[in-house]
Order: structure tokens, then C-alpha cells, then sequence
């Protein structure tokens, strides 16, 4: 049997877009049965909110949408990421800097954008963090859209 893809959402804080990154496409692969073909988990570059659970503001946003994911623990981004997966995917520019900015040598290659690796090119998810109910929705549409285009990938 093929080994689960290994991927690792990033962002800064690890309660925003990273998590509805991962919830996203968690629910995304169950829909679709592939939840065995991916592992995945989610970290901050910082470290001002390791352990918490999502923004609440994340957790309602993604219950809109019919998916949970108060469950998740934020962490910070370590070294033995940069071996336990297989692709590190930032949610913005800055993250991806600050990945690459550690990696050590040879990862970098790891690291990318999130829309990148969805196939949908060049594209930033803003900060949603000092924003309100609709910032949030324009994150999770566009991480939900993302997800759809990986599981896509993953199941052709
Ligand atoms: P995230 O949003 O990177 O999408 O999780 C943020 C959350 C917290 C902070 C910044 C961004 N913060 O500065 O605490």
C-alpha cells in the first residue's frame, strides 16, 4: 500500500488559517474516503499560542461549514518537522520565508505556498487574526477550495 502523504499546514499564530487549513481538508478527505492517504498536522512560525485550541472565532467559522476542528492543539514549528513531512505548506509569504529561514539544508525544497501546491498558483490567505466574522469566511473559501483541489489530486 502507498504511504500517506505527509503534509504540514504552517501559518504564523497556529489558531487561524493553518487549522481551517487542516480541518478543511481533513473533513474534505473523509468525504471522499481518502482519509488514509494523507497524515497531516498544523503549526505556527510563533509560539505566543502552543497548546491552545483554534481562535474561536476559526472553530465558529468552521462549524458553519459543518466541520470541527475545536480539537486541534496549536504548536510551534520545530526541526523534526522539516523530517516528519513531506511538504510544508504556508499559508502566506511571510511564513514561507520564515520556513525556508530554518530549514535546514536541502529542505527547503519542502516548503511552499499552499495555493502552489493546490495548483492554484501564487496566492496569499490573509491574515484574518485582527478581522472580523467575514475575514474568516474568505479564509475558509479559499482553504476549502484548496483542499478540494488536493483531495481531487489525490484521488485521480
Ligand atoms: P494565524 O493568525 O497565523 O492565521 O493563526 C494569527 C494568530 C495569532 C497571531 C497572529 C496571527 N498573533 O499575533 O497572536
Amino acid at each position: 500500500m502507498t504511504p500517506p502523504v505527509r503534509l504540514l499546514f504552517v501559518c504564523l499564530g497556529n489558531i487561524c488559517r493553518s487549522p481551517m487549513a487542516e480541518g478543511a481538508l481533513r473533513a474534505r478527505l473523509q468525504q471522499a474516503g481518502l482519509a488514509h492517504a494523507v497524515r497531516h498536522d498544523s503549526v505556527g512560525t510563533g509560539h505566543w499560542h502552543v497548546g491552545e485550541p483554534p481562535d474561536h472565532r476559526a472553530i465558529a467559522c468552521a462549524a458553519r461549514h459543518g466541520v470541527e476542528i475545536a480539537d486541534l492543539r496549536a504548536r510551534q514549528l520545530c526541526a523534526g518537522d522539516f523530517d516528519e513531512f513531506d511538504v510544508l505548506l504556508c499559508a502566506d509569504r511571510d511564513n514561507l520565508s520564515d520556513v525556508r529561514a530554518i530549514a535546514p539544508a536541502g529542505a527547503a525544497g519542502k516548503c511552499q505556498l499552499l495555493s502552489r501546491y493546490a495548483g492554484q498558483g501564487d496566492i496569499e490567505i490573509p491574515d484574518p487574526y485582527s478581522g472580523g466574522t467575514r475575514d474568516f469566511d474568505v479564509v475558509w473559501a479559499m482553504v476549502d477550495r484548496m483542499a478540494q483541489a488536493i483531495v481531487s489530486r489525490l484521488g485521480a
